[in-house]
């Protein structure tokens, strides 16, 4: 319980400097919060501002980097540019899929939304549809296919044509017995009513049925995923196979599947989830789609927090969100520390002992700890929870796989994909490491005239790329090329700035790849736009963020030990410590803000007997916090 800063015996200059920079307290803290990314923040604001089941003074939240937000990262100085906000790290949520980031942001803290896909933030606030999302354009393989660019339209991907450059014997079509002239898809294998998952398939029109109730969704979503938790493939439990070892047994080829990849954005690290994993997240979203939403916010779909009104309306950065839970803990009076990242956690007695990497030390009665696996390992063995944690708690620890994603951004003085190309929704799919996934929606822009597309500046997301397929278009070939790794152990940040005239010569390594990159990945597009003449000016500046080493994770199928849920182990790992885990790693939507929050609400309620939020549906309570989804 007390918090004090410890007399560091031999230290470097620079570690004594950390010292005496570090805060000097001798105070309570009843409850230690570890880490501020928003899994972290959120725990802090339900304890101490939402429910007030703690005194504010009595919760400390310590976060290792002199920022918020973790992998929640809203840039808004990049050099030329600053001010536009630039989320280089999570950047949106569904309003359906993710109920309780929506209530919380849009309900709870009273933030507006507007469309991820409407980049200008201008649509009316009650569209009911935003624009679509659609992959314009795949090149794939060196081959290229461009849809409808001015309809928004992608190119078909779903029927059979000779140009495709995959090889498919007739033995091996779409799976077994299976034309070729029909594409089947590795998601029909798990999904739809002839899913090789009897417990989902006997379902599946009814999970479906769009006029059913929440009430009446959720019960039948309940039952499924007590199916999915007791049923078995070939004898196997579905956490302990995973989506790849089925999509073989179902007919498909290694050449289908990098045909997958090829023309999706995906990954081939996803093929290995376990089966529950993936469908537990897949059939609660299909019971939640039947939330009613007020008209007043935007449609059943992505959106981005903004600020400001009428034309003055922008993208605030994901970051707002964290931001806001932070300054109302901290104004309710919590204590938050910057520039203390956890080295040991030990338990002693009742207490639990938090050492920092600046000499500091806390003494709290019960921690939250907001990592991922990365971090958490890297508070060593001997640190708890893991070190009493069970064998079953460790495993599924261990199942859980951080796969590899980098953004980047590049900025133009002339928004060329607006004005030249006409797109300003959509995506493309790229045959190249550097520009891997462009989307034309996503990133800062400002124009002097709104009405007029030749008077916007500002950035891109050029790319956009996730684990790691081919070992070159993926999150490891940007990490290959950051300035520094950011991991637990570096001390650094995720992002590498790169300006034009101000490049070493490892960053010009990247920048000619991601200029000639640009260019050639839009060849197909300005050929079909008829401006092969044009060519797209190198950008002033380019953000990187590589997420390699602390990325989103997936669960790998393992062999468990016991019958709980993960969530469940994860909430309190070490039975009978008073130590929990909470971060988008102990969630069930992986990736998503969504699974931080799923983790730091399920444990507040196990935990600390927190009432379910008056801003949430209480049926979503139930079944997944309460529940831990099972069912
Ligand atoms: C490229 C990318 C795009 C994404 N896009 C989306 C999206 O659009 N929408 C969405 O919902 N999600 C998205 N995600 C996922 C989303 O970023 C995460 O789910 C979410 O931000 C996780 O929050 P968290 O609090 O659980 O963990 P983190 O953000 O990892 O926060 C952990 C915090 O703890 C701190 N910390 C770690 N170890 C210590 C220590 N030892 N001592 C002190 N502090 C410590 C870290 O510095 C960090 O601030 C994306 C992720 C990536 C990488
Ligand atoms: C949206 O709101 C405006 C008024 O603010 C109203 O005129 C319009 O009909 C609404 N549209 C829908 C689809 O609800
Ligand atoms: C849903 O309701 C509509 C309108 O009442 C009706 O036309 C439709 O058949 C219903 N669908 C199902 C699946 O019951
Ligand atoms: C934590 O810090 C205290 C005080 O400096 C020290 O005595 C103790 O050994 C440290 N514990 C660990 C596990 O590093």
């Amino acid at each position: 319980m007390r918090f004090t800063t410890v007399p560091v015996v031999a230290v470097t200059a620079i570690a004594a400097a950390t010292v005496a920079a570090a805060a000097v307290v001798d105070d309570d803290c009843e409850v230690a919060i570890v880490g501020g990314g928003i899994g972290g923040a959120y725990t802090a604001w339900r304890l101490a501002v939402d429910t007030k089941t703690v005194r504010p003074s009595k919760v400390c939240l310590f976060e290792a980097s002199d920022r918020f937000g973790g992998r929640i990262f809203s840039v808004d100085n990049v050099p030329g540019y600053e001010g536009y906000i630039t989320d280089v790290g999570a950047y949106r949520f569904h309003r359906t899929d993710h109920p309780i980031i929506r209530s919380l942001t849009e309900d709870a803290l009273g933030m507006e939304t507007a469309c991820y896909t409407d980049p200008t933030a201008s649509l009316p606030m009650n569209v009911t549809e935003c624009p679509p999302e659609n992959q314009l354009f795949t090149t794939v393989r060196t081959v290229s296919f461009v849809g409808d660019l001015d309809a928004g339209e992608a190119p078909d991907e779903s029927t059979w044509t000779p140009q495709w450059p995959f090889f498919l014997a007739d033995e091996n079509k779409w799976g077994s017995g299976r034309p070729r002239s029909s594409r089947g898809q590795l998601v029909d294998v798990f999904v739809g009513p002839k899913s090789m998952i009897p417990e989902l398939a006997s379902r599946w029109v009814a999970l479906n049925d769009k006029n059913a109730t929440l009430e009446a969704a959720m019960a039948l979503a309940d039952t499924t995923l007590a199916a999915l938790r007791v049923g078995t493939y070939k004898g196997v439990p579905y956490n302990q196979v995973s989506v790849v070892q089925m999509a073989r047994d179902a007919g498909f080829t290694p050449e289908q599947m990098a045909m997958e990849v090829g023309f999706s954005g995906g990954s081939a690290q996803f093929f290995n989830m376990n089966v529950l994993s993936l469908l537990t997240d897949s059939v609660r979203k299909m019971a939640t789609k039947r939330l009613p939403l007020a008209a007043t916010g935007p449609a059943a779909a992505m959106v981005v927090p903004v600020t400001g009104k009428g034309a003055s309306r922008k993208r605030a950065g994901m970051a707002s969100i964290v931001n806001k839970l932070i300054d109302e803990a901290r104004a309710a009076g919590v204590r938050v520390y910057t520039n203390h990242r956890a080295v040991s956690v030990r338990y002693d007695d009742g207490d639990v002992i938090v050492n920092f990497s600046n000499g500091g030390q806390t003494e709290a009665n019960r921690v939250f700890l907001n990592m991922g696996k990365a971090d958490l390992l890297a508070l060593g063995a001997a640190s708890e929870p893991m070190a009493s944690a069970s064998e079953d708690a460790r495993r599924r620890v261990d199942t859980t796989f951080p796969l590899g994603a980098s953004k980047t951004y590049c900025f133009w003085p002339s928004a060329w994909w607006l004005s030249d190309l006409r797109l300003s929704t959509g995506r493309g799919k790229a045959d190249n490491p550097a520009i891997v996934q462009p989307r034309y929606h996503d990133g800062p822009v400002q124009c002097t005239d709104p009405a007029d597309v030749s008077t916007c500046r500002g950035g891109l997301l050029v790319s956009y790329a996730f684990g790691d397929d081919t070992g070159a278009k993926s999150g490891m070939w940007a990490a290959s090329y950051a300035d520094a790794p950011y991991s637990p152990i570096s001390g650094k940040d995720a992002i590498t700035v790169l300006v034009k005239d101000r490049l070493t010569p490892r960053q010009k390594l990247l920048w000619s790849a991601l200029v000639d990159g640009i260019r050639s990945v839009h060849a197909p597009v300005l050929a079909a736009r008829q401006l092969t003449s044009m060519t797209i000016d190198e950008p002033d500046v380019c953000v990187m963020a590589s997420w390699f080493d602390v990325s989103l994770h997936i669960s790998r199928p393992v062999p468990t030990l016991g019958t709980a849920a993960s969530a469940e182990l994860y909430a309190a790992p070490a039975e009978g410590l008073p130590i929990h885990l909470v971060n988008e790693a102990w969630g069930d939507a992986h990736g998503w803000a969504e699974g931080s929050l799923q983790s730091a609400e399920r444990a507040l309620h196990a935990y600390m007997k927190l009432p379910p939020p008056s801003w949430l549906n209480t049926v979503v309570h139930t079944a997944v916090i309460k529940n831990y989804n099972k069912g």
